[in-house]
């Protein structure tokens, strides 16, 4: 199983240096056999964090990059720069970025594409509104947000599914609801080599009933990773 913990900006620089230096060595011993946890911190502490884990297996991602290489664009974060300082993956189109910051599928196409060509993993998040969620459009909601996307048969790709409905508010859908997705996902991707992970509420209460979907290979996980104890726990349980 994967393990994203997504810290958005609920913890400042101190705090999330803190939360890695505190826990180093059960987060190291955390990564079981076939687990792998990955820490996608803020953009101001990735360097950091990168020296701290270099003897570990966990991996590091950013939450968001430039859709451009490199060039006059103020405020941004070059795939570049995250190849530089050891960052393994990062998020891409998150429900909060495509709202509050108006990213389009054209960024993310763009995004992903850079990523590739960096060798760093993209992890993409898809997801319905709960407006398309009452009016049974989810699906047709998330092929709308993979279909222009180029995604190579030999890429490595991570797919989050996040129903926007379940981010946060402490609704998850039943199983069946997230495997009827999932395999609709599947059906639309050519490559191989990916991996879906769901996001949306988890936290040790829900985190065993969604272990059990046959096609989630992980959990992309907001707040409660930000709790080392209640993260290890939604790891361990
Ligand atoms: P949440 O967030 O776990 O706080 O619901 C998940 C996400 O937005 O990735």
């Amino acid at each position: 199983m994967i393990y994203i913990a997504n810290w958005k900006i609920y913890l400042s620089y101190q705090q999330e240096i803190k939360w890695v230096k505190e826990n180093l060595q059960e987060l190291g011993k955390l990564a079981r056999k076939e687990d792998q946890v990955i820490i996608c911190s803020s953009f101001v502490s990735l360097s950091n964090i990168k020296e701290l884990l270099n003897n570990t297996t966990i991996g590091l991602g950013a939450q968001n990059c430039a859709s451009n290489l490199s060039g006059a664009y103020t405020g941004e974060v070059s795939v570049i720069s995250l190849k530089e300082i050891g960052c393994n993956y990062c998020i891409i189109g998150h429900s909060e970025r495509r709202q509050y910051f108006c990213e389009t599928d054209k960024d993310i196409s763009l995004k992903i594409k850079l990523l590739f060509e960096n060798n760093i993993i993209p992890i993409l998040c898809v997801g319905e509104t709960e407006e398309e969620h009452k009016k049974n459009q989810s699906k047709a909601a998330i092929e709308s947000q993979l279909k222009n996307l180029d995604l190579p048969e030999d890429k490595e790709i991570i797919i989050a599914y996040e129903p926007i409905w379940s981010i946060g508010t402490g609704i998850t859908p039943s199983n069946k609801y997230i495997e009827d997705i999932c395999l609709h996902i599947k059906s639309l991707l050519k490559t191989k080599k990916h991996k879906i992970v769901y996001g949306g509420s988890v936290n040790q209460q829900t985190v065993v009933e969604i272990k059990k979907v046959a096609s989630i290979s992980g959990f992309l996980i907001g707040k409660a990773s930000t709790d080392f104890q209640e993260f290890k726990k939604i790891v361990l349980l």
